[in-house]
């Protein structure tokens, strides 16, 4: 292996609390609303931070779900923003007003650029202007954007833009940047994820969309880090629109890594889903608002 591109450390404790995922949870009180935020809270050393990967599109189900799990918004030590889509980047402002301290945002340098769908019609799918950079910073948002990997504390970095090398993950989903009047296909290059290496389990991923490909996502966490031993993932593997051929060899990858814990939601799609929980077992679980859960070394 090439020598690693970062030292990540290690981290003791992994918390999660799912603020928001699509589904709600059976006979759950929590909300379902699309899109996904979720709360890491980790242990390093003496060191203890909350990082919420994501901000749904709207902040009132979060909030309203982060209080059910008695979680004070005040406590977040930054939010880190996987990619531009509204469903991870809407309730921004919303959740900067709860927090009454500045505090940082990181994203991908091209966060802020429009990226459109024309199926059904033409919209951007992108950061709206309510949650554009003057507002972030109205809000106490202190904005730092970062393509490279990027220590968010001991044990915990970002993947930062990630390297896409698998042939069966498609580039893009289908978006589209508009420059000079020219249409440019956007493949979504601001997509990261958060990884960390907890003591005596290895790396765990959280991701957003996954736009890049999990498969590219791990490859990439581990080719950065040094750390080969993956324990699992948490986040959406955005298969709802792959074909058959794309979802089994995805779930092919995973299951030659050896992953201790697959949870998946948000986009993943039924049918991923599915051959997950055959494949996975016990070792699968369903994503949903309100989940929690806790990795220790
Ligand atoms: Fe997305
Ligand atoms: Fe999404």
């Amino acid at each position: 292996m090439n020598k690693p591109l970062i030292h990540i450390g290690e981290a003791d404790q992994l918390k999660i609390y799912t603020l928001l995922d699509d589904y709600s949870g059976y006979e759950s009180a929590f909300l379902g609303h699309h899109g996904i935020s979720l709360l890491l809270d980790v242990a390093s050393g003496k060191e203890n931070k909350r990082i919420l990967l994501d901000v749904g599109q709207s902040a009132d189900p979060i909030l309203y779900n982060a209080r059910l799990l008695g979680i004070d918004m005040n406590s977040i030590d930054m939010i880190f923003i996987s990619h531009c889509h509204y469903d991870h980047t809407a309730g921004l402002t919303g959740i900067l007003k709860k927090i009454d301290r500045e505090i940082p945002v990181i994203a991908h340098s091209t966060i802020f650029r429009e990226n459109y769908i024309v199926n059904p019609y033409l919209r951007n799918i992108g950061i709206t202007k309510e949650n554009g950079r003057e507002a972030i910073v109205e809000n106490g948002g202190n904005i730092v954007l970062v393509d490279d990997p990027f220590n968010l504390m001991q044990g915990v970095i970002s993947t930062g833009e990630v390297n896409r090398v698998t042939d069966f993950e498609i580039q893009g989903i289908g978006t589209y940047n508009i420059n000079d009047g020219k249409v440019v296909p956007d493949k979504i290059a601001d997509d990261m994820s958060i990884v960390l290496n907890i003591k005596d389990k290895g790396l765990f991923i959280v991701s957003g969309c996954s736009h890049s490909g999990i498969v590219n996502i791990i490859h990439h966490a581990v080719r950065i880090t040094g750390v080969e031993k993956v324990y699992g993932l948490i986040g959406g593997l955005h298969l709802i629109e792959a074909d058959d051929e794309r979802i089994e060899k995805t779930v092919d990858a995973l299951s030659n890594m050896d992953l201790e814990l697959v949870v998946a939601g948000h986009c993943t799609g039924l049918k991923a889903l599915s051959k997950l929980q055959v494949v996975f077992g016990d070792k699968f679980q369903l994503l949903h608002s309100g989940k929690a859960i806790s990795i220790s070394g």
